[in-house]
């Protein structure tokens, strides 16, 4: 008895690490739409300070220009993904590579359009 058991238990292992590395590796793959609602938290605390930091909290602007989606509007949705991870060399707006992945970027993007200017 104690053996087979012992053994069931063995063989179950490599499966849950299985498991485990999927779950490591889905969110880095999945598309804006998929990213987690826990996540999704972290980024919209992170737009609001940090970023709200130097383009103000309801994005009205500071050190940083305004956000507000009637401005966004003029550009497109690369051009701000791009500025949002690689930052604006020469001036204050840092990269955030190294913090927010590609997808959660456009996402972050896409916040800020659809966003009423006055919220
Ligand atoms: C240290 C200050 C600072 C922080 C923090 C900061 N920015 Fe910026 N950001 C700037 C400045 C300054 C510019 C204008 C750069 C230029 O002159 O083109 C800018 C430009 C931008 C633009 C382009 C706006 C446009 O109309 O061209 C976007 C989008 C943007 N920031 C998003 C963000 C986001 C999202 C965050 C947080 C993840 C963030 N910024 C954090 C200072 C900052």
């Amino acid at each position: 008895m104690r053996m087979r058991s012992s053994t069931a238990r063995k063989n179950t292992r490599p499966v849950r690490k299985t498991l485990a590395l999927a779950c490591l590796l889905i969110p880095t793959t999945t598309y804006s739409a998929d990213i987690a609602t826990e996540r999704r938290q972290e980024l919209l605390y992170l737009l609001k300070h940090d970023c709200g930091s130097c383009h103000g909290m309801t994005r009205k602007g500071g050190l940083g220009p305004a956000l507000l989606s009637s401005i966004l509007a003029a550009k497109s949705d690369e051009t701000l993904a791009t500025i949002i991870l690689d930052g604006v060399p020469g001036t204050p707006m840092p990269p955030w590579r190294p913090f927010i992945n590609p997808d959660e970027a456009k996402w972050l993007v896409q916040v800020l359009r659809q966003r009423k200017d006055n919220q």
